[in-house]
C-alpha cells in the first residue's frame, strides 16, 4: 500500500456548515459522555464530503477539537483508513480499484491499465481536466465479484477493462450508472441465476434446517446458511435476502402441499370419524402463524384511500414482500407510516417477520419526506428505474 501522508497543498481553514454542524451535533450525542471519540470516522466522512471528497489538515483539526481529542489521534485515523483521502480527488469520481489477492487473479491489473491510460499515470494524479482520478486498495470485501472498483460509496463489480472503460466514460458524459455486478449476476449469487434448491422434493423439504418455520409455530428469524433472515450483514434496500428467498419458497410449497391434501378424496376404507375438533384444521388452507400482539395498533385502513395505495417501496427497506404484507395489515399510504409511534412500530414489527428494520432504515422519517411530496435519495433512485426491488414482481 502506498504511504499515506497529507497533502502538500492545504487550504486555511475548515468549518462545518450549519446543517453538518447540526447533523454532527447529533451523531456526538448518540455516545455516553466521555465516548465522544467514537464518532470520529462519521465526522470525517462528513467532513470528507463536505470538502469535495477528501479530508484536509484544517478538517483533522477541526474534528479533533469538536470531539476534544488530541489531533494526532484524528490524524492516526484518517491516515489508517483508504476511505479517507487526503488530498483532492477527481469531481466526478475518484475509482479505487482492488488490487488484493481474488481481484488481482480475475483482472485487476488490466483494470489499472485503463485507470492508467484514460485518467492520469499515477494514482493520486487528477485528469487533466480534474474529474477523476484513481488509486490501488486493499480488499473491499467483494472478492466473490472480482475484479471490482469503488467509486465514493459504490462498488462496481465483475469488471473487464471494457466495461471499466465504459463506466468512466458514461461518468464522463453524466450518463446514470448502476452499481454492483455489471454482468448478469444479483449480488453474489451464480452468475447467471440459482444452481441449486431451484426445486424441493419431499425430501428437500423435510431436511431443511428452518422447515419448522414453514409447518411449526416459530418465526423465521435465525441464521440460514450463513445469511441473516434479519436481512442483516448486507444492505439488500428490501430485496429479499437469499434465505428469504428460500423460506418463501420452501413457505409456498408446503402450502401448496397442504392445500392437495385437504383437496385430496378421503380413502374407500371407511375411516375412523376424526375428532370434531381436528377437521376445520385438516380442512383449513394454510395461514400464517397468528402474530403475538405487541404494542398498540396504529391508524389502519380497510382499502386503500381514493383505490389506489401509496408505492411504498419508494421508502428504503420496503420491498414488493414487506409492501404486501403492510397492505394485508391495512397499511397503505405514506402518512399513515409518518405518524407511527413507537408502540405502533412495535405492533407492525409483530407481523413482519424481522425486527429493528424501521428504525434501521428510519421508515417513518422518509415516510414524513414522501407524504409532503418530498423525495429522498432512495425514492429518486427508484423512481428512475434504479433499484431492482421497486419493481412489482414477487
Ligand atoms: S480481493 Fe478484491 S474485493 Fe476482496
Amino acid at each position: 500500500m502506498a504511504v499515506r501522508r497529507l497533502a502538500a497543498e492545504q487550504p486555511d481553514s475548515f468549518a462545518f456548515t450549519a446543517e453538518n454542524l447540526a447533523w454532527a451535533q447529533k451523531v456526538i450525542d448518540r455516545y455516553p459522555a466521555g465516548r465522544q471519540a467514537s464518532a470520529v470516522i462519521p465526522l470525517l466522512w462528513r467532513a470528507q464530503e463536505q470538502n469535495e471528497g477528501w479530508v484536509s489538515e484544517p478538517a483533522i483539526r477541526y474534528v479533533a477539537d469538536m470531539l476534544a481529542m488530541p489531533h494526532i489521534r484524528v490524524l492516526e485515523v484518517a491516515t489508517f483508513y483508504t476511505m479517507f483521502q487526503l488530498q483532492p480527488v477527481g469531481k466526478k469520481a475518484h475509482i479505487q480499484v482492488c488490487g488484493t489477492t481474488p481481484c488481482q487473479l480475475r483482472g485487476a491489473e488490466d483494470l489499472i491499465r485503463v485507470c492508467k491510460s484514460k485518467i492520469a499515470a499515477h494514482s493520486h494524479e487528477l485528469s487533466a481536466d480534474g474529474n477523476f482520478s484513481w488509486e490501488e486498495v486493499e480488499c473491499l470485501g467483494a472478492c466473490v465479484n472480482a475484479p471490482m472498483v469503488q467509486i465514493f460509496k459504490d462498488t462496481y463489480e465483475d469488471l473487464t477493462p471494457e466495461s471499466l472503460d465504459k463506466l468512466i466514460e458514461d461518468i464522463a458524459a453524466g450518463r446514470e450508472v448502476t452499481p454492483g455486478p455489471q454482468i448478469d449476476r444479483r449480488f453474489g449469487a451464480p452468475e447467471g441465476g440459482a444452481t441449486t434448491l431451484t426445486t424441493l422434493s419431499d425430501d428437500t423439504v423435510g431436511a431443511l434446517p428452518f422447515a419448522h418455520v414453514v409447518d411449526g409455530n416459530a418465526k423465521a428469524s435465525h441464521a440460514f446458511a450463513g445469511a441473516s433472515i434479519n436481512g442483516g450483514g448486507h444492505d439488500y434496500n428490501g430485496v429479499p435476502t437469499p434465505a428469504e428467498d428460500a423460506v418463501a419458497r420452501v413457505k409456498a410449497e408446503v402450502a401448496a402441499r397442504k392445500a392437495a391434501a385437504a383437496a385430496a378424496p378421503a380413502p374407500s376404507a371407511a375411516p375412523a370419524p376424526a375428532p370434531a375438533a381436528a377437521v376445520p384444521a385438516a380442512a383449513a388452507p394454510a395461514k400464517p402463524d397468528a402474530p403475538i400482539e405487541e404494542g398498540e395498533k396504529p391508524e389502519l385502513l380497510s382499502a386503500p384511500r381514493g383505490g389506489s395505495s401509496d408505492d411504498l417501496k419508494r421508502i428504503k427497506g420496503i420491498g414488493p414482500k414487506i409492501e404486501a404484507t403492510l397492505h394485508e395489515i391495512g397499511v397503505h399510504h405514506f402518512d399513515q407510516i409518518a405518524g407511527w409511534t413507537d408502540a405502533n412500530k412495535a405492533w407492525v414489527e409483530s407481523r413482519l417477520s424481522f425486527k429493528g428494520r424501521v428504525d434501521r432504515e428510519d421508515w417513518i422519517a422518509q415516510a414524513k419526506t414522501l407524504a409532503t411530496g418530498g423525495e429522498t435519495e432512495f425514492s429518486k433512485r427508484v423512481d428512475s428505474g434504479d433499484v431492482p426491488s421497486s419493481k412489482s414482481e414477487g
